[in-house]
């Protein structure tokens, strides 16, 4: 028997509020300056960083698990406390916290012919009780001529990778069997994982378990050479409901939105004040000073719920929303990990020119203004990193919304050429406390902290007042902007982004 940590989504409620449509929007901005980038800037302090970084370390530290985890108290207060901030500005901005519920893997257990063995309960899998004769599945279950084998009442054994296991797991219950146990393809255990995918168009889920490859292989070798083996599979989840917040300005274009994001959940392993508190406070602080500035396009900013390989806030997020509303996103761009002690300016490849994937046509853009930004006018070294998909724009790439971010590096080793860069040590990683009990207060590199919120406060400032650097909209461009996120999505990289 093992327990798992695993967070899962069993299902989504209804949002609690929705965000007023164009009449409440007709409210008139207040006769404030048009933002610009130099003056949004200008607002933002070290010390008002710092403060609610205190703040956040507080939440974590108040509760016996010294965590931010989703599910906690110390997460619940910082979803509060976003929320009560946001609260503070009725005339300028409307929020509403979308719902959803979570389920924490308790518990599974698993026999083959009455043999126990080792398996983790797979996220966002219901909870049951099934036994029946294992199938093997070829080609790793992505398509359903995969599973033409399947009889009802089986069980199918499949392969990790290619496609999110969601995707195996719902095309196995289309095809009858009532319940799944994936094999990884790596060394290494199945604690943690997840169906990647909270809405299930392929058909509903089956209970499902995780094995080793070992495991897997071993029980393929044993179907092959001729055996029947029943498995019996039960697994055990635990429900709790966490919340997106989601603010957007009152002013401004709704048709043509900028998206910021960031999320506020930590790992269980320490209060999590660079990874993400970081990125939750600078979004939270450009947002404070926003409001001090009319707007031309609507500014929508967002704090996820999520699970550290899940990205499942923001997954949930773009699922209830329709095509036509995602496609007013004009760009997203996305931050966490803000304050590295041992940082380096890194701003994602957008246009493939650095790593070869390039986003839907505006990532591009986007990645230049960055660039700009950091070279002319703050007079900075940057590195490109890879759209690697370790952050909450993954969802989004898939529904074709052009995205960009900036990141200071997690527990990737710094170069010698960046140490001449960016200075701090080479052949130590970026950030030394990452999804560690020291990523606290006294983790936070202020110095690169507010030079990347001054990033985030210049971006935010440009496409508040103008889309000009981005591609014109047509259905032409939507066409392109689909296909290239398609793509990318099908890429093996990024189809790590998933945990496939
Ligand atoms: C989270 O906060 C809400 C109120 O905002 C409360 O109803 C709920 O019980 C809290 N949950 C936890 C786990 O603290
Ligand atoms: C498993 O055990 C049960 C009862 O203990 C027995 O009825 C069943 O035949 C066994 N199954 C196999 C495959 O050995
Ligand atoms: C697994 O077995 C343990 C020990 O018997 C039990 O406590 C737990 O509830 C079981 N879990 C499930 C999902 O059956
Ligand atoms: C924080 O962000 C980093 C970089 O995007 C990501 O690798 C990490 O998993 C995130 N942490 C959590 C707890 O979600
Ligand atoms: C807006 O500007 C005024 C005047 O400079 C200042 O007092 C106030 O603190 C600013 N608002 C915010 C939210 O910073
Ligand atoms: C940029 O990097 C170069 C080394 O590549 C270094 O000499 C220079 O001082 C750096 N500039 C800044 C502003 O850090």
């Amino acid at each position: 028997m093992r327990f798992s940590q695993t967070l899962v989504i069993l299902s989504g409620i209804a949002s609690a509020f929705a965000i007023p449509t164009a009449p409440s929007f007709a409210v008139a901005q207040r006769d404030l300056p048009s933002v610009q980038s130099n003056q949004l800037r200008r607002a933002l302090l070290r010390s008002e960083l710092l403060k609610k970084a205190k703040i956040l370390e507080g939440f974590a530290y108040a509760t016996p698990e010294r965590n931010r985890l989703i599910g906690t108290p110390g997460h619940n207060a910082t979803v509060n406390w976003i929320k009560d901030t946001i609260e503070q500005f009725p005339d300028y901005y409307t929020y509403y916290l979308e719902p959803f519920d979570l389920s924490l893997g308790v518990s599974a257990n698993l026999t083959n012919n009455n043999v126990s063995m080792e398996v983790f309960a797979v996220g966002l899998s219901p909870a049951g009780s099934v036994s029946g004769p294992l199938v093997v599945i070829p080609n790793l279950g992505c398509e359903t001529a995969d599973f033409s084998t399947v009889t009802p009442g089986s069980i199918i054994l499949v392969g990790r990778g290619n496609c999110q296991s969601a995707v195996k797991n719902a095309l196995g219950s289309t095809a009858g069997a009532i319940g799944m146990l994936v094999y990884n393809n790596v060394e290494g255990n199945l604690d943690g994982y997840s169906l990647q995918r909270i809405t299930t168009p392929e058909g509903s889920y089956v209970p499902a378990g995780g094995i080793s490859k070992a495991d897997g292989e071993a029980l393929v070798a044993r179907i092959q050479a001729g055996e029947t083996i029943v498995a019996d599979l039960s697994t055990e989840m635990k429900v709790s409901t966490t919340y997106n917040v989601i603010a957007e300005t009152i002013g401004g274009d709704h048709e043509n939105v900028i998206h910021m994001s960031g999320h506020s959940d930590s790992v269980a392993a320490g209060p999590g004040i660079n990874d993400n508190g970081s990125g939750t406070i600078s979004l939270l602080e450009v947002a404070i000073q926003l409001t001090n500035f009319s707007v031309t396009n609507a500014v929508r900013f967002s704090w996820w719920s999520r699970e550290e390989e899940g990205l499942l806030g923001a997954t949930y997020y773009v699922s209830q929303q329709p095509q036509s509303e995602l496609d007013k996103i004009r760009l997203m761009l996305d931050f966490d990990m803000m304050a590295s002690p041992n940082y380096a300016y890194q701003i994602y490849d957008g246009d493939g020119s650095a790593f070869g994937e390039s986003g839907p046509p505006g990532s591009g853009e986007a990645e230049h203004e960055f660039e700009r930004y950091f070279a002319e006018e703050a007079g900075l070294n940057f590195t490109s990193i890879e759209f690697d998909g370790r952050s909450d724009y993954g969802p989004f790439l898939e529904a074709g919304v052009a995205t960009g971010g900036i990141a200071c590096g997690a527990e990737g080793i710094k170069t010698v050429e960046e140490a001449a860069m960016f200075g701090g040590q080479a052949g130590i990683a970026y950030d030394i406390c990452y999804h560690s009990a020291c990523d606290n207060y006294e983790n936070l590199n202020v110095g690169a902290w507010i030079q990347m919120t001054k990033a985030i406060a210049h971006m935010t400032a440009t496409f508040a007042r103008s889309f000009d650097l981005l591609p014109a909209r047509s259905e032409a461009a939507k066409a392109k902007r689909m296909a290239m996120a398609k793509k990318m999505m099908s890429d093996k990289a990024i189809g790590a982004l998933w945990g496939v």
